[in-house]
């Protein structure tokens, strides 16, 4: 399955792990280049130092392009940025802010892909020199928009030239062949890469995943400041009544419930594609059986109607 975004990325399947971070490291982000898809290794909350180190392990442990995201909201943004044009990243991804960095990257030969949520920030994404779009819906976890992804990918393939990833909502090879169709050339996943057998997560958390429906997350902007959506918990229900925190009481609940399993006292971002999660697979198996999924879909669709 060959599209814009395989050929600009030098990748073989049009799947990408979101970058996520505390979960996005370099054993998930690496397992997921190796399976021929594009790991987004998630620097934004780690030190410069760290971002380092974690980017140099991830280039040990594959030869194949990955990224990684940063949150240009943050106050470490500049300097966490700084260590990955050092080290040459092959691609950068960004949310939450205005990319300085275009023409540094593509000196160096990278590519920048900015994450959006709104028609109006990828058409000035694709003004400022952006290769590709990561297009955020709704039903993502953590930060998106109002519009779903439904609405978002055709308003915003109608906007730019430049191809575009789909994100929130993405689970299986129904979702990857509707993306296709819906102007975007790949889709990324978050919440569906948390729940595999590569995935750092604790068990009680990934189990807690698959036993929660499309209608158990919570949306609000009381966990980090900004419009969210977490995984419905009692530690995510009783910070919606307690209010906002510090960040360093947000971090330290965060890791309760990614390291730990406790979904009692901490929390986890998830989106509403956790639905549609029932097992716990190889990161290569569930890439392999999402694009055979597609395929087979996308193939079987003419004779769906009648004309
Ligand atoms: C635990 C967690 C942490 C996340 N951290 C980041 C981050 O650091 N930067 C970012 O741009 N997006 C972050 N996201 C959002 C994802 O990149 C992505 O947009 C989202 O997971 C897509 O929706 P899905 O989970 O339905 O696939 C995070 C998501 C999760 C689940």
């Amino acid at each position: 399955m060959r599209t814009r975004i395989t050929e600009l990325l030098g990748i073989k399947h049009p799947i990408i792990l979101a970058g996520m971070s505390w979960i996005s490291e370099p054993k998930l982000v690496a397992a997921v280049s190796n399976a021929g898809g594009l790991g987004i290794l998630a620097i934004a909350p780690l030190s410069p130092e760290e971002a380092r180190r974690q980017i140099r392990e991830t280039r040990s442990f594959t030869d194949n392009p990955f990224a990684i995201n940063a949150m240009l909201i943050n106050r470490n943004a500049k300097e966490i940025v700084r260590v990955a044009l050092e080290e040459r990243v092959p691609v950068i991804n960004y949310s939450l802010g205005r990319p300085w960095f275009i023409d540094e990257v593509h000196a160096y030969g990278g590519k920048v892909i900015g994450s959006i949520a709104m028609v109006k920030h990828a058409i000035k994404a694709e003004e400022l020199g952006c290769d590709a779009l990561v297009v955020t819906g709704f039903e993502a976890a953590a930060h998106g928009a109002d519009p779903t992804s439904m609405v978002l990918i055709p308003l915003v393939d109608e906007s730019v030239k430049i191809p575009l990833i789909a994100a929130g909502g993405f689970f299986d090879g129904r979702g990857l062949a509707a993306a296709l169709v819906l102007g975007a050339e790949a889709i990324s996943m978050g919440t569906r890469f948390i729940v595999t057998k590569e995935s750092v997560v604790h068990d009680k958390t990934k189990q807690k995943i698959i036993e929660s429906s499309e209608l158990d997350t919570i949306y609000s902007n009381v966990y980090d400041g900004l419009p969210g959506r977490v995984l419905c918990s009692p530690g995510s229900e009783a910070i919606l009544k307690t209010g906002p925190m510090e960040k360093a009481e947000r971090y330290r609940r965060i890791e309760q419930s990614v390291y730990h399993g406790d979904n009692e006292h901490g929390f986890i971002y998830t989106g509403q594609s956790q639905g549609g999660i029932k097992d716990i697979p190889p990161v290569a198996e569930l890439i392999d059986n999402i694009v055979a999924e597609a395929e087979k879909i996308l193939g079987n669709a003419p004779r769906r109607y009648r004309i």
